[in-house]
């Protein structure tokens, strides 16, 4: 169940008898390497403390939606971007009325509508309530919105009532969670992403570089290998461990990850440009340290690095899918464009780097989607969740690409 470590879970318990269980199943997020931090409803503070839940997540407790010291903090905004994945477990038959209907009304319902992240339900309620027709409406209309139902199960109920409506095991829970991380979309797939900066040598000891940290091409890798593809991360230096089943091939130069990206994306299915490569590197970097001098300047003449991406996008053998990524300080949508169709790929992801909340080194993005014929935006989420979803739309592409060319 390695999918689950590193990931930012957000627990929210509501106010029921299975509400006990919300601790073991933060036990075993926890002992699965996940980030959980917890939110307590009012009623769920009936049958269990936030000092429980807080010695067990090792986080603070998050219960009141209007909290001074809170939103100086992690407030419901910051907690919902925060966020990999929102579980609800418990979830009342209140609950699921009120996420249903699109309430608000404390933290728990406020956080869920204000993220982007997945969101998961496991009911917990007497027989008949869930019965109920107005009930499993609610949980239709949830269903319909791509919000996962974990259960319930089925037995003997705390108020002696026999039926479905018990929470399911902790540990099937779990389970069902995992599962979220591993689709198997890109079984069979191979995948080439680049990351990180690239790093141009003035002498021995400086060089020309940027700000890119890395994370968005190693959140694509994650999400990549999670969905089932064998990936290739070409990385320039950034200070991150490759993903689990994720082959790293550490370069340095343009020139460098340009070698192994041609090599790798040879007959690839996927390539995805997230590297920020230096479109310039110097032209004659010195083989010892550069001295400083008396005349109180010094010029570098630099010369144009290959582009990466269009080469791949014009191997004979090019991969089905040539994403790549722009990243703009302004005209984004226009600078995108152009850069889609001048390098020849399938689909530019525009950034803007210029807002701190999405651009280097940041751990949130918010991204376009652009094809030639259109364009699809993805709101501000952890850039995790936005590797997931764009994982799923170049799944659903190539799937459809590989059905076409089967037809044919
Ligand atoms: O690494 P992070 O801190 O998480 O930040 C993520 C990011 C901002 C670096 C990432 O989301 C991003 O936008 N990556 C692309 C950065 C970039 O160089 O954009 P560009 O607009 O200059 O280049 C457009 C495309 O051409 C990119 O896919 C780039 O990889 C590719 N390129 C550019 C120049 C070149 N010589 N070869 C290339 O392949």
């Amino acid at each position: 169940m390695g999918h689950l470590r590193q990931r930012r879970i957000l627990v929210a318990i509501a106010g029921g008898i299975a509400a006990y269980k919300g601790a073991e199943l933060v036990r075993l997020l926890k002992k699965q390497g996940a980030e959980v931090r917890v939110i307590l409803s009012r009623g769920a503070r009936e049958f269990i403390t936030p000092l429980t839940m807080q010695a067990l997540s090792g986080e603070p407790v998050h219960t009141e939606l209007l909290d001074e010291t809170a939103e100086a903090g992690m407030g419901h905004i910051a907690l919902a971007r925060w966020a990999d994945l929102l579980v609800i477990a418990p979830a009342t038959a209140d609950v699921i009325a009120r996420l249903a209907h699109g309430r608000a009304d404390d933290l728990m319902t406020t956080v869920a509508l204000a993220t982007a992240a997945p969101v998961a339900v496991a009911p917990a309620m007497n027989q008949q309530m869930w019965a109920n027709a107005a009930t499993q409406e609610n949980l239709t209309l949830l269903t319909q919105r791509n919000i996962q139902v974990i259960g319930p199960d089925e037995g003997e109920q705390a108020c002696g009532d026999v039926g479905p409506g018990r929470l399911l095991e902790p540990s099937q829970i779990l389970e069902a969670l995992a599962g979220r991380f591993s689709s198997r979309q890109l079984d069979n797939k191979r995948v080439v992403i680049t990351a990180g900066p690239t790093v141009e040598a003035i002498d021995p000891v400086r060089f020309l570089s940027n700000h890119s940290s890395g994370k968005m091409g190693f959140a694509l890798a994650r999400a990549c290998a999670e969905a089932g593809a064998d990936v290739t991360l070409i990385s320039g230096p950034v200070h991150l461990s490759p993903p689990d089943r994720v082959k790293l091939v550490a370069v340095r130069s343009a020139l460098e990850m340009h070698a192994e990206a041609l090599a790798a994306a040879e007959g690839a299915d996927l390539f995805i440009g997230a590297a920020a490569v230096a479109d310039y590197r110097v032209a004659s970097p010195a083989t010892d340290k550069i001295k400083k001098d008396d005349r109180g300047e010094l010029s570098l003449s630099l010369v144009e690095n290959p582009d990466i991406i269009a080469a791949v996008s014009g191997l004979a053998n090019r991969p089905a899918l040539v994403v790549g990524f722009a990243a703009e300080t302004s005209d984004l949508l226009a600078h995108a464009r152009a850069k889609l169709a001048k390098k020849g790929l399938d689909m530019i992801i525009a950034n803007d780097v210029s807002d701190p909340d999405t651009g280097f080194g940041s751990d949130h993005n918010a991204v376009h989607l652009i094809r030639a014929v259109s364009e699809q935006h993805l709101p501000l989420a952890s850039k995790q969740v936005i590797a997931e979803q764009i994982v799923a739309t170049l799944a659903k592409e190539l799937a459809a690409s590989s059905a076409a060319g089967a037809a044919q």
